[in-house]
């Protein structure tokens, strides 16, 4: 439709109707035709059925078809539903979670990702996912982090661009492609005490600095729609705030699509406190600006009302429900309201091996080597015994909780995938252990969550017998997967109990362990290197899990994923993060001189394994920086670079890193912070030359007056495989 089409809609459109295009009704209400479960509490009638503009989480090309015809000959207009729901790792063909994606340091691999997750969900009939989540990430209490791509702006940046590039494409008209919805705007990341759904106090400089820019990059790379956050900030509900969503989202930061709220969030301004009922909310969110209303009954029951009392000017309607029928438009709708769904495309792409292959490249590249005392990669050795332990050896859970779509039934374990590769040696199977002992308590999102019965001794005795005659133990290990993910906040961050005393008695009898482990977010693992030789992290890698760790184990795929997110000393060093600020007493380390430094008592400040941090099967050796200039003017460049050289005997991808400092600013700055990297790898022995070019728009933060500019004065330039590098350069920036 061309744009006067779509106005002289708009102008033709009723106030009933205009209001139904700003509601979004879950699943539940198609559920044969009757209004069943919580959401009848919403009063929802059989007209409201009729107008409702937009549905969540509805799959299935039949399915959607079906609705779509009947809704659309129902509607005055026949205008078309908009059907969105979560895609986050990927639909039926599952991809790592996205914290562990982050640590591919791979945008491409990433955008691949998600372009392969929309075709998939086009076929099935999906207009909308409700992704990328942007939000930064400090605190591992947090369930969440999972979604989230880690702890730095740029890395953070760079992926959440990548994943909406590769939803959207050139054209949301193009076959298989859909519309993203960036989340959660803004600071959901940052909730206290890694509380979901909590509190956030972030400065307003943190918040534009720190918090802000990953959003700005995934407006900037088109998202079509940004989501809501359902937490306070600076005591104001993000649905209600009138100022972050009209000045900082729309103003400041150019967004213009459909801004809908998180589930339920427009009536949760009355639990906040700042809503008198569900009428009110609804006058303060479309004030705000918040076109869509996800599943509350606010818009839907009280907007009409709230028009033609004058309360609530009509062009605020007008103005929404206008930005929800350009989505419609430019998803093509209205010329072809089924856009790409088709049960045969479904048929032929749902869990294709091309799209299998992807997600275990991904997989594959996803893996964090925390530690290796030469036990990987196992030796594929006729003579070699290895028994693989522990209750994530045949375990189909490995996709994590926002994996909605999936079909356990279709992820490949481990044990499966070491079947099919027949690999030399003998290798022998034991669970040792349930993931969940009798004492772990889990609250699951989806389902009531069953935990496994077994004889724990009797598994246990088996364990240590196979470990006895074996050679080598490769025990798998990790987290529920309802452990991580919404609304599973935790403060315990350790393995559970008889996961723990499994490693502990393994480790008895036999030295030469390695722990896989599966988890989706950064775990105290102390307890765990202590006792293993080598410790992969394999996160939730999807449903392609089981191969793609076989090969990395057996050395056919070397690990060269980085962190993209600290691994804490312990849970109560919580939040941490590498780009601190500096304090006024920073702590050289020695308790003995700095009884006043700033620091615990009890526990070290640095986390257990930096942000960047990943070991390969290889070793890289980097020579100090070189700059090839000691200053720098605006509209010059700088470059630096290091050779890199491959010492080991493998061959190995490296990541390296390029990390800035401000050594004085009008406001204190961080001790270090990400502005690029580059990923080489290298046969045994050869050298590469690695360069970044460093500008002064790249030194650039919000100074004394909130006024983004870069001052005069040194900088120090950090190159090196992790964000605890000390291999550095300086210069001035003149002015
Ligand atoms: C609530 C979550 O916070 C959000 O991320 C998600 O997209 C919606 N539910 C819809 O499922």
């Amino acid at each position: 439709m061309r744009p006067e089409e779509l106005k002289q809609l708009l102008a033709d459109m009723s106030l009933e109707e205009k209001i139904g295009q700003l509601v979004q009704l879950p699943s539940y209400f198609q559920n044969g035709g009757h209004i069943t479960g919580p959401a009848s509490d919403m009063g929802i009638t059989q007209e409201d059925l009729q107008l409702a503009g937009s549905y969540l989480s509805i799959i299935g090309a039949e399915k959607i078809k079906a609705l779509q015809d009947e809704y659309m000959a129902h509607h005055p207009h026949h205008i078309p539903l908009v059907f969105m729901a979560d895609i986050i790792n990927g639909y039926r063909t599952v991809f790592p979670v996205p914290l562990a994606q982050g640590c591919t340091f791979r945008p491409d691999m990433v955008e691949a990702g998600a372009a392969t997750a929309a075709k998939e969900a086009a076929a099935a009939g999906i207009h909308v996912t409700f992704s990328p989540m942007a939000d930064l990430v400090r605190d591992a209490r947090w369930g969440r982090v999972m979604e989230s791509t880690g702890e730095d702006p740029y890395l953070n940046g760079l992926m959440a661009a990548a994943m909406v590039k590769g939803y959207q494409g050139e054209r949301l008209t193009d076959k298989g492609r859909m519309a993203s919805c960036l989340k959660h705007f803004a600071g959901y990341g940052a909730p206290e005490a890694g509380r979901d759904y909590n509190n956030v106090e972030l400065s307003p400089r943190t918040l534009k600095e720190d918090y802000l820019p990953a959003y700005q990059a995934a407006i900037d790379a088109g998202t079509a729609l940004v989501m809501t956050s359902f937490n306070t900030l600076d005591r104001i509900p993000s649905t209600a705030n009138r100022w972050l969503m009209r000045d900082v989202l729309r103003k400041d930061m150019g967004f213009d699509g459909v801004l809908i709220s998180d589930w339920a969030a427009v009536g949760e301004l009355v639990p906040h406190g700042v809503a008198e009922d569900f009428a009110d909310a609804a006058r303060l969110a479309i004030e705000a600006g918040v076109d869509m209303d996800m599943v509350s009954p606010s818009y839907i029951k009280n907007l009409k009302t709230l028009v033609e009392k004058g309360k609530v000017p009509e062009f605020l309607i007008d103005e929404s429900c206008l930005r929800v029928l350009e989505l419609k438009n430019k998803l093509g709708l209205f010329e072809n309201p089924y856009k790409d769904l088709s049960a045969d495309d479904e048929a032929a792409l749902l869990l294709c091996e091309e799209h299998k292959k992807a997600a275990q490249a991904c997989a594959e590249l996803s893996f964090v080597l925390l530690k290796n005392e030469g036990m990987l990669p196992l030796e594929k050795n006729a003579a070699k015994k290895t028994a693989f332990i522990g209750p994530f050896v045949d375990n189909k859970f490995l996709c994590g909780s926002w994996a909605i779509f999936c079909d356990d039934q279709d992820t490949t374990p481990l044990k499966a995938a070491l079947m099919d590769a027949a690999l030399p040696g003998t290798t022998v199977f034991a669970k040792g252990c349930p993931v969940l002992g009798p004492e772990d308590i889990v609250h699951g999102f989806q389902k009531p969550v069953e935990k496994e019965e077994m004889d724990l001794e009797q598994a246990l005795q088996e364990a240590i017998e196979a470990a006895k005659a074996a050679d080598q133990v490769v025990l798998a290990l990790g987290e529920h997967r309802e452990f991580s993910g919404e609304a599973a906040s935790r403060a315990t961050l350790t393995l559970p109990a008889c996961q723990q005393r499994l490693l502990d008695e393994v480790a008895k009898v036999n030295e030469n362990i390695t722990v896989i482990l599966f988890c989706g977010r950064p775990m105290d693992v102390r307890a765990i290197q202590n006792k293993a030789k080598a410790l992969l992290v394999a996160w939730f890698p999807g449903t392609e899990g089981g191969p793609a760790l076989v090969r990395t184990l057996y050395g056919d795929s070397t690990p060269s994923g980085k962190l993209s997110m600290s691994f804490p000393y312990c849970a109560a060093q919580l939040p941490i993060h590498y780009n601190h600020l500096s304090t006024g007493r920073p702590f050289n380390g020695n308790f003995a001189e700095a009884r006043f430094g700033s620091k615990y008592q009890d526990i070290p400040n640095q986390p257990l394994y930096p942000f960047g941090f990943g070991l390969t099967y290889t070793e890289f050796s980097l020579s100090s920086v070189r700059l090839d200039r000691d200053t720098l003017q605006p509209g010059e460049t700088l470059t630096a670079s290091v050779t890199l050289q491959n010492t080991g005997s493998r061959p190995g991808t490296e990541t390296v890193q390029l990390y800035i400092r401000d050594v004085k600013g009008s406001v204190a700055r961080p001790v270090r912070e990400l502005k690029g990297f580059r990923q080489v790898t290298l046969q045994p022995g050869k050298t590469a030359t690695v360069s970044f070019t460093i500008t002064e728009e790249m030194l650039r933060f919000y100074d004394i007056h909130m006024d983004y500019v870069s001052e005069p004065g040194l900088f120090e330039v950090f190159i090196g495989t992790d964000s605890r590098t000390e291999n550095k350069a300086s210069f001035t920036l003149k002015k």
